[in-house]
């Protein structure tokens, strides 16, 4: 008897070395430890020996059993480790050094067009207010003499949440707490008011290739005495020169908001084919961009200025436009895609 278990143990030992696959071992592993693999029919097998027989016997079986459990584990083991060598070394060798297309951070093409502005804005004395996204009905249409129900408010549909209060439509919401603000310096001291506020405006809009939820505007307001339509066309002129680098042509045209009286639409001879005409201003030489006008008496006296006394102007630069023209951007959903990659090329400074 113990013969067997020792030609078992050598047999066990002579296909353990030349194995080299796991599936082979698992083979290996049913055949002698399986339900009916050679060790336990050794075990099957002492039925027909005497009780001393059965104990020696049996001890030598269940050592030999161990023996081949731990074996083939520790078997399992080194060929789990040759195997993953090999997947490792069929891998294609990774070159770390190589280069790769990681794109670099840089800024958003808005907030460098708005950077840019606000440095021309500083350098004309005005001050850069920044202002909530989430304003009342009293700031985005109450105080800029657009009452309940006035078809004005078609235009700027926009989110509302629940307590009532929504998400600017624009800018020219900030207009009420920039009076408030400044008042003070300009009845008490004579500090004339002259304030841009940049932020980021939302309406509820069909996207398309021009139509964005969500976009920035820069709003301006300067308010003394004597302020004219004049300074105004001056003003504008010198202002959009400045962003643009350049002399322009601009032009006004008859335009309604109810905040200012009289309202103008500002045109811009086109920065692209020079006021020849080309697709991007529809052949017409002139290019839509910044909206203004003469404060309405009802806005200064809501802000507590007294319109007979002061009188100023406001306009509305559409940055995202701006920012569009400038890097020639074709479809304003790239802006807030955050495709870095496509935003990158738009950048020049980083
Ligand atoms: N807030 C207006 C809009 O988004 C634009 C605008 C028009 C602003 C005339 C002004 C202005 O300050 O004077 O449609």
């Amino acid at each position: 008897m113990n013969e067997q278990i020792n030609e078992l143990k050598v047999q066990l030992d002579s296909q353990l070395s030349q194995v080299s696959t796991t599936q082979e071992l698992e083979g290996i592993r049913v055949a002698f430890l399986g339900k009916n693999g050679s060790i336990t029919e050794l075990l099957k097998k002492m039925g027909g020996l005497s009780p001393e027989e059965k104990k020696s016997f049996g001890q030598a079986v269940n050592v030999l059993k161990g023996y081949a459990t731990q074996a083939i584990a520790a078997k399992v083991e080194e060929l789990n480790k040759i195997e993953l060598e090999k997947e490792l070394n069929a891998l294609p060798e990774i070159d770390l050094s190589a280069p790769t297309h990681l794109v670099k951070g840089s800024y958003h093409p808005i907030t460098l067009v708005q950077r840019h502005c606000e440095n021309v804005f500083r350098t004309m004395g005005f001050n850069i207010e920044d202002y909530s996204e989430v304003v009342t009905d009293y700031e985005c249409f109450e105080a800029l003499n657009i009452p309940k129900f006035h078809p004005a408010r078609d235009m700027q549909d926009t989110y509302y949440l629940e307590n009532g209060q929504l998400l600017k439509s624009h800018t020219s919401a900030a207009q009420n707490a920039i009076y408030k603000k400044y008042k003070d310096d300009l009845i008490n001291e004579g500090r004339p008011i002259r304030a841009i506020f940049p932020g980021r405006c939302f309406r509820n809009e069909s996207t398309d290739a021009c139509h964005e939820n969500t976009f920035f505007q820069m709003e301006g307001v300067m308010v003394d005495k004597n302020i004219s339509i004049s300074n105004l066309i001056f003003f504008m002129k010198t202002m959009l020169s400045e962003v643009f680098q350049r002399d322009l042509k601009v032009r006004l045209r008859p335009g309604f908001f109810p905040f200012v009286e009289p309202g103008f639409e500002l045109d811009i001879s086109c920065a692209i084919c020079g006021g020849e005409g080309c697709p991007s201003c529809k052949h017409s030489g002139w290019l839509e961009l910044c909206p203004c006008g003469m404060i309405h008496p009802n806005v200064l006296k809501e802000g507590g200025i007294d319109p007979d006394e002061y009188t100023g102007f406001a306009f509305g630069l559409g940055l995202t436009r701006l920012a569009m023209m400038k890097y020639g951007v074709k479809d304003i959903r790239d802006l807030n895609s955050g495709n870095l990659t496509s935003l990158d090329q738009f950048t020049d400074d980083k």
